[in-house]
């Protein structure tokens, strides 16, 4: 290890890993401001020279997850490469080689694999996501827009009069004070504890996970270190990043709710079935009636739940989105699957304005996530995720169901809400979300990324 890495043991235990925190991107592992500010941007390098410099000035502006400045009140850049932009720096072709298939796939390629199909497809991407000259991501998230403007400006001074370098996208997004996203639930509260990190998760009944299941280079709960790409120094301390753009159709959402419902409380509790809790963030493991907000609020208590004394879903859906998400214990109980295989670390954001209050007709515009995934599997975690508990019911024994709010549906799928004396079963559920694009990256640690800069020099 080199001198100017420093490393953190703690939290966990005797058994817990030494992470390298001096060489992991702080947007890795901290959680960010709430509220905040931000924006994406997307890169193409033309230049292999060019990108090289960009580089080089790059890696003073993204800080470790050691940093002594407070993740909560600071603004921070991160930055990832997709597999064109690695071959773009010249990264030698054993060493691209090495890294994920689906990685090097890139996303667009695994449309169909991961239900974007019909109005998700890639024919129907806006432009230039999916394409090959994606090749560098950056995101600049902020408290406010003061310190937003001062690191846009620094991200700019690093890509400014370098003719190779274009920036070809930018998406601006925010989180709302109330943590409240475009359907109206709050989210991002579901966080796992990266073991080694310091870092707690939200959910105390979770024990820390395999720091390996997030950060290239170390054992995962396999027991083994996972498949790192090489050279060590371009892999270790990296983990891979997916990130897409989401449209939400939330007055197609409401429609649907409002023809469903035959009141607005009916309505709040259909909504909540569907997503696992309710707007405010209750969990409906913890208040199945009717919300709590105080709950919903409280960062202790919010996600302090499991649903092993739940298993046939009469507070909880088996088919709700974050239960699907994250069955916790509900899967566990059967010895089959190991959830803690497939957990994520989520970094998504807001984009777009929201729907007034009760709104019902669409306004053409255009709102949604921007879903960020962090983890060391992009296959065994995210994709194992979207396609094997959001867009197929096997696991909860309802093969034709897809998860009901973000499951890939087309107008004929079901959603069934266990009740008594007899279930109740939502029919012809449309999509409420629509993807636009998106991207598997690679976000390196922070020696990688002085050596991507200074690749040139060593492999002439
Ligand atoms: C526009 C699309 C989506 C929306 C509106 C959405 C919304 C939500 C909401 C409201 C929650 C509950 C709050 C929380 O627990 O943090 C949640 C949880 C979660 N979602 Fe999503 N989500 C979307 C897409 C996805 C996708 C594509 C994935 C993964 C492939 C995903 C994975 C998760 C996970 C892992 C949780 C946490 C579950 C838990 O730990 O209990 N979500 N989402």
């Amino acid at each position: 290890m080199s001198s100017d890495l420093t490393s953190a043991n703690t939290m966990t235990g005797p058994a817990s890993t030494s992470l390298e925190l001096g060489d992991i991107q702080r947007g890795v592992l901290h959680h960010r401001p709430s509220p905040y500010v931000g924006t994406y941007l997307l890169l193409r390098i033309d230049n292999r020279e060019a990108g090289q410099k960009l580089v080089r000035r790059l890696c003073p502006v993204i800080e470790s997850a050691q940093s002594s400045s407070d993740p909560a009140q600071n603004a921070s850049i991160s930055v990832g490469f997709t597999y064109q932009g690695l071959r773009a720096l010249g990264v030698p072709q054993d060493s691209l080689a090495s890294f994920a298939p689906e990685f090097r796939q890139g996303m667009a390629a695994r449309a169909a694999e991961l239900g974007d199909v019909g109005d998700s497809s890639p024919g129907h991407w806006e432009k230039p996501l999916g394409s090959p000259e994606v090749h560098v991501a950056l995101s600049v998230l902020s408290p406010d827009t003061t310190q937003l403007e001062i690191l846009l400006d620094r991200a700019r001074r690093a890509h400014e009069e370098l003719t190779g370098v274009q920036v070809i996208w930018r998406q601006d997004c925010y989180q709302l004070p109330t943590g409240r996203t475009s359907f109206g639930f709050k989210d991002g509260i579901g966080q796992p504890a990266v073991e080694g990190s310091g870092i707690p998760g939200t959910n105390p009944e979770e024990q820390p996970i395999k720091a390996g299941e997030f950060i290239l280079g170390y054992p995962d709960e396999t027991g083994s270190v996972g498949p790192m790409p090489a050279p060590e120094v371009l892999g270790r301390n990296g983990t891979y990043l997916v990130f897409r753009k989401l449209h939400t159709r939330v007055a197609a959402y409401r429609q649907y709710l409002r023809a469903k419902a035959a009141s607005r409380e009916e309505e709040a509790l259909l909504g909540a079935k569907m997503v696992g809790r309710w707007q405010s963030g209750a969990p409906l493991a913890l208040c199945p009636e009717r919300d709590d907000p105080g709950l919903g609020a409280h960062p202790d208590r919010n996600n302090h739940f499991s649903y092993g004394d739940d298993l046939r879903g009469f507070k909880c859906p088996a088919g709700a989105h974050a239960r699907r998400a994250n069955p916790r214990d509900a899967l566990d109980h059967e010895m089959t699957v190991n959830v803690r295989l497939h957990r994520m670390l989520r970094r998504g954001t807001s984009y777009g304005p929201i729907l007034p209050y009760g709104v019902l007709e669409d306004d053409g515009a255009d709102r949604g996530i921007i879903f960020v995934f962090v983890g060391a599997h992009p296959k065994r975690q995210f994709e194992f995720v979207k396609t094997q508990w959001l867009n197929d019911g096997i696991f909860i024994g309802a093969p034709a169901e897809k998860d009901p709010l973000a499951g890939a549906n087309d107008g004929t799928g079901t959603f069934t809400i266990p009740q008594r004396p007899i279930r109740r079963r939502l029919q012809s559920l449309p999509p409420f979300v629509i993807t636009r694009g998106g991207e598997y990256c690679f976000a390196p640690g922070l020696r990688a990324l002085r050596w991507l800069a200074e690749l040139d020099t060593q492999n002439g």
